[in-house]
């Protein structure tokens, strides 16, 4: 991400913990914004974790949630979240630990998903995401609708997180280039709904995946827009 790049390009950091690190898809971007710096991811999905061990050998991975850090006050350069941010079942309570272990002088950086600002291509990946969260949240796990921008902003303000510097990031790549893509996501669709059937909203759901071909033949499928985020933990002038 370039605008980031620019933004760190002579400030000096040296450590940074990846909250909600997953599989590690933020972190060639943290390697390549922030080179030589130490990384650590955390995450409390186990098997995640195991694939980001194998992909990232540099980077230190430890079981644990957002909510609860197990670091002392001031202790990381930059403190990143992507993508997680609609994950966490207590938000607020994440980034004020995120805020916690930063050092005084140091920075949060947020990637995250927002459901607004789309353009068709990406409304229907909004529906996508969507359905899957939905199922998500019908399997009892917590999984939030996409945050619109001035949603997280607020939530920034509210969690007393002064912003320095935003930025949308979009990618404009088709993620459906023929027919055969499209059936493979159908596919994914329609595993997800087996793990509800007898369920009430089956059917309800099921109606979303015809109206999901309707739309990705229309206007294709592009990651929704990110909204890219650098936060302080106190204002600096
Ligand atoms: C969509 S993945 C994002 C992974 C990666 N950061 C990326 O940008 O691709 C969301 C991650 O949030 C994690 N997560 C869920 N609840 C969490 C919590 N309470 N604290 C930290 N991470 C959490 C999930 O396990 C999952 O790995």
């Amino acid at each position: 991400m370039e605008p980031l790049r620019n933004y760190f390009k002579d400030i000096a950091i040296h450590n940074i913990l990846d909250v909600g690190t997953g599989n590690g898809g933020f972190l060639h971007t943290l390697q390549n914004t922030f080179p030589g710096a130490k990384i650590t991811g955390i995450d409390p999905n186990t098997e995640s974790l195991e694939i980001a061990r194998q992909n990232f050998p540099d980077v230190t991975f430890l079981e644990m949630e957002a909510e609860n850090l197990k670091f002392e006050d001031d202790s990381f350069d930059v403190v990143s979240i992507s993508m997680a941010l609609h994950h966490l079942p207590k938000v607020k309570k994440g980034l004020k630990e995120m805020k916690r272990v930063v050092k005084p002088d140091g920075y949060i950086i947020i990637n995250e998903t927002i459901s607004d600002h789309l353009n068709p291509a990406q409304e229907v990946h909004k529906m996508y995401h969507h359905f899957r969260s939905h199922i998500d949240r019908m399997l009892g796990r917590f999984h939030r609708k996409t945050f619109t921008k001035d949603a997280i902003l607020q939530i920034l303000k509210e969690t007393e997180v002064p912003v320095q510097f935003f930025f949308e990031h979009r990618r404009n790549v088709n993620l459906i280039e023929d027919e055969a893509d499209l059936e493979l996501r159908i596919d994914k669709m329609k595993q997800m709904l087996e793990k509800i059937k007898g369920h009430p909203e089956h059917d309800a759901l099921r109606l979303q995946v015809d109206e999901f071909r309707t739309k990705a033949m229309e206007h294709g499928l592009q990651a929704a827009t990110n909204l890219v985020i650098v936060g302080r933990k106190k204002i600096f002038t």
